[in-house]
């Protein structure tokens, strides 16, 4: 029988569908563009530092709200953070002797100082042990109890401290430990878990397995890639048992306590989702913003933000987030990044060697959200040395030398030499421009609109391979020509020569402007150089090449800005063998 015709779920379904009418009129489903988002990363566990897999997320997350804001919509607010409760955090705080508030406080300001050196241009940095938090969960506890979705029960079952999580029997195994001795691990991931046994409140998780089911049939493109969405709604067609969502306070004492029980602990993971509400201040001024939400998150927390978040933001009366993006993970040579194996890569080294927008290129062109991506220094030496520094960097360095543009200005475009007009073009009158030119043209016209799109889908790699093609092809077209063969005493081969750099300089603008979300500083240094304003660097009108699409360009004629040298500085090769820059 299908799920949808089981006669307890029915109800639920009305429920949830009269609920999903009042969840219409806080959104307009469907926004054009005008609508403000929430953008979130996951907020990250303070138990050791920033790695690499955590500057991922926020990186993607960045790119993401700086690209939408330059397409004039109203990104609004981009939130991060750590997650700081929990037994993880408590255990770890012991053993490295210190009390779990300071321990925090050190750990936390390692993530900020990170993403501000990275740039991430967040507008919120939430930690769970902020007053307005515990507020925010206490609200959100309270509202679940109070509409009935909570019960106490004696729970038994398998949990692992380090993902924080409880398993079913299927998800663990028997396993000998490095000292022969027998313990029990996930399945999935190989740490270890423990039975616990104890009186516990109980969402009822159980009621939800129909809305969820409802909400991902209707809203095809809520979980992006698509095998994500299938993979939950996989999950979904299995048993969805309640879940426990509290802990003894003997066991955890470093978490909020429940509301009116002192003898209980909030769910970490309970606690740390209604982050997401916190920073859109919930419980009162959170409707101006949800659902319109977005969350970047890793494939290993999917089950709790598609399963578990859903869920609980339906029983108090809420609507899912409208988007939840989730990417891969990097492993390095090949292998997963952990502690023990000493391989956790450290990002300041990484900026250190490849500069922040190098590694920022590295990591949004080299990670597919679909798959694992593998990490090694070669790797990322070759491709910034090949990308950046030669194919744009040089395209911006020769275009404008003084050797080929003596006036250091913005050369006028001459349609003579690249008529609009099919009739007139090449081998008739001064036409010279050839086919392929058309073409590139034609290529960089529409980039703007295939870039968006890229970013829609949640594909920046992608993006970033069509600016890269185009940037490919501008090298051949200047190639193509030689504009550094032609006379500048001559007048007609003067405007060829203008024309064909011209032509050039509007890519590159197009291109530094593509860049800003990814690379900041580099889209930058193109765009001052080329002398465009930063108040002409919005993505919502280029107007690329205006002059051959018979409009005004305001660039002819401006003085190009200083040269600051070097785009991009080549990389050299690492002479150390193991070429990974680790803790
Ligand atoms: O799970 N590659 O925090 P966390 C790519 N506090 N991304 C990686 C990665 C890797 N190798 N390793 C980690 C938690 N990440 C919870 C989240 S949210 C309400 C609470 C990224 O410190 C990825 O985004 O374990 C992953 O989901 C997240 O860091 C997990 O960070
Ligand atoms: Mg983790």
């Amino acid at each position: 029988m299908p799920l949808f015709c089981r006669p307890a779920a029915r109800c639920l379904l009305r429920a949830a569908t009269s609920k999903q009418r009042s969840w219409t009129r806080c959104y307009a489903p469907g926004r054009s563009g005008s609508g403000q988002w929430l953008i979130t990363t996951p907020i990250f566990y303070v138990n050791g530092p920033p790695h690499i897999g955590h500057l991922y997320s926020a990186v993607l997350a960045d790119a993401l709200h700086r690209h939408w804001e330059l397409m004039g919509r109203d990104a609004g607010y981009f939130a991060t953070g750590t997650d700081e409760h929990g037994l993880k955090i408590q255990m770890t705080a012991a053993s490295a002797g210190t009390s779990p508030e300071q321990f925090c406080d050190h750990m936390s300001a390692k993530f900020r100082e990170l993403f501000t050196q990275a740039g991430i241009s967040y507008t919120d940095f939430i930690r769970t042990t902020e007053p307005r938090h515990k507020q925010a969960v206490e609200h959100f506890w309270t509202t679940l109890r109070d509409r009935g979705w909570l019960y106490q029960a004696h729970y038994e079952g398998w949990y692992c401290t380090v993902e924080e999580s409880f398993l079913a029997a299927s998800q663990v195994t028997e396993h000998l430990d490095a000292q022969g001795h027998k313990c029990m691990v996930s399945l999935e991931t190989g740490h270890q878990v423990h039975w616990t046994k104890e009186e516990n409140f109980m969402f009822k998780l159980s009621e939800f397995q129909e809305p969820l089911l409802k909400w991902l049939w209707e809203s095809k493109a809520a979980i992006t890639p698509e095998p994500f969405h299938q993979q939950v709604l996989q999950w979904l067609e299995q048993d969805l048992p309640d879940l426990s969502v509290s802990r003894d306070r003997n066991r955890l004492q470093w978490g909020i306590p429940v509301p009116d029980d002192s003898t209980q602990t909030i769910y970490v993971w309970v606690d740390a989702l209604v982050n997401y509400l916190t920073v859109v201040g919930y419980p009162n001024t959170h409707h101006a913003w949800w659902p319109a939400a977005c969350h970047v998150v890793g494939k290993d927390i999917l089950k709790f933000h598609a399963i578990y978040w859903p869920a609980l933001l339906m029983a108090v009366g809420l609507a899912p987030p409208e988007k939840i993006f989730v990417h891969s993970h990097w492993t390095v040579q090949g292998q997963k990044m952990s502690k023990s194996l000493g391989n956790v890569v450290d990002p300041g080294a990484c900026f250190w060697r490849y500069s922040v927008d190098g590694f920022r290129y590295f990591l949004l062109r080299q990670g597919v959200p679909e798959r694992d991506c593998d990490y090694y220094d070669e790797k990322a030496v070759k491709l910034v040395n090949s990308e950046l520094a030669d194919a744009l960097g040089g395209l911006l360095n020769r275009c404008t030398a003084p050797s080929l543009n003596p006036k250091g200005s913005y050369p006028g475009f001459s349609e003579a030499c690249f008529p609009k007009d099919p009739a007139s073009r090449h081998g008739r009158g001064s036409s010279k421009a050839l086919a392929e030119d058309y073409k590139l043209v034609t290529l960089v016209k529409d980039l703007p609109e295939q870039v968006s799109g890229c970013f829609e889908r949640f594909q920046i790699y992608r993006a970033l391979e069509c600016i890269m093609d185009c940037v490919r092809q501008t090298n051949g077209f200047v190639q193509r020509h030689a504009p550094w063969k032609l006379c500048r005493k001559d007048p007609e081969q003067q405007q060829w020569q203008d024309t064909i750099l011209h032509i050039t300089l509007e890519c590159l603008r197009i291109y530094g402007s593509l860049l800003q979300p990814v690379i900041p500083a580099t889209a930058d240094k193109i765009l001052t150089r080329l002398g465009v304003n930063p108040s002409e660097r919005s993505l919502s009108n280029l107007n690329f090449l205006s002059r051959y699409y018979g409009g005004k360009c305001p660039f002819e004629g401006r003085r190009l800005g200083p040269d600051t040298g070097l785009l991009f500085p080549k990389l050299e090769k690492q002479t150390d063998a193991a070429g990974i820059l680790k803790y």
